[in-house]
């Protein structure tokens, strides 16, 4: 393996750094729980995942809203898997999430306070609006 400038270093811990905030819980009111069991990341969870924190960077929501991974949810048949936590909304498990379906999530519920319809695959409430 090459050996890395003290320069090179820097820039590795600072990218770093930026990655490991976006993953951090304080002042964080929203939260996004991407199933990464071995059903959902055979599905492609990590793509999924990867998306969220790419738009979530890109819209500058990386303060507000935690990433987070878990278990199975008990939905294989629908993996990917989300569920979204926030404030004024009913808690969702969204189903079939692949990459554009998590860029569609971020835009549609966590900025403009809509659900994804189409995508609702448990509805833990019976309370949902749209
Ligand atoms: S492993 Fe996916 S439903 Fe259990």
């Amino acid at each position: 393996m090459a050996k890395m400038t003290l320069e090179e270093l820097r820039k590795l811990r600072d990218s770093k750094k930026k990655e490991l905030n976006k993953r951090d819980v304080a002042d964080k009111n929203i939260q996004i729980i991407v199933g990464m069991g071995t059903c959902g990341i055979a599905a492609g969870a990590k793509e999924t995942l990867d998306a969220f924190l790419q738009e979530l960077d890109e819209k500058k929501l990386t303060e507000k809203v935690m990433v987070t991974q878990t278990g199975c949810m008990g939905l294989c048949y629908v993996e990917p898997t989300v569920e979204v936590i926030m404030p004024d909304m009913p808690d969702v498990i969204y189903g079939k999430v692949d990459a554009e379906v998590a860029r569609k999530i971020v835009r549609k519920h966590i900025q403009g306070k809509a659900l994804v319809n189409d995508h609702i695959y448990d509805r833990p409430a019976a309370d949902i609006v749209e």
